[in-house]
């Protein structure tokens, strides 16, 4: 199985076949920035430290400069093998999804 590994925290975290990035991330408790989820506000780009990504989107919205400088953009990107990104905004959910804070009993 395929790493996503998110720095500076050190998070790292298993990809799923089929899952996006940021898909990912939100898998394994960790919120990239995001809005429109489709490659178009560029709210979630980031960079690309090691690994390869492929799109599932035909233009996402990168420049060609931009994707050679290793910008990514996780809401449409699926991982070719490990990854790692470079996203100093990345913020562990405050809870896994489903559970409450402080559980009656
Ligand atoms: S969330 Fe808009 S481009 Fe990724």
């Amino acid at each position: 199985m395929n790493a996503l590994t998110i720095l500076p925290a050190g998070w790292r975290l298993s990809l799923q076949p089929g899952q996006t990035l940021l898909e990912a991330a939100d898998a394994g408790g960790v919120r990239l920035p995001r809005s429109c989820r489709n490659g178009t506000c560029r709210e979630c780009r980031c960079r690309l430290l090691a690994g390869e990504v492929v799109y599932g989107v035909q233009w996402p919205g990168l420049s060609v400069d931009e994707r050679d400088e290793g910008w990514v953009l996780p809401c449409v990107a699926y991982a070719a093998g490990d990854v790692t990104l470079l996203q100093p905004h990345a913020q562990q959910h405050p809870a896994p999804p489903g559970q409450a804070a402080g559980s009656a009993g």
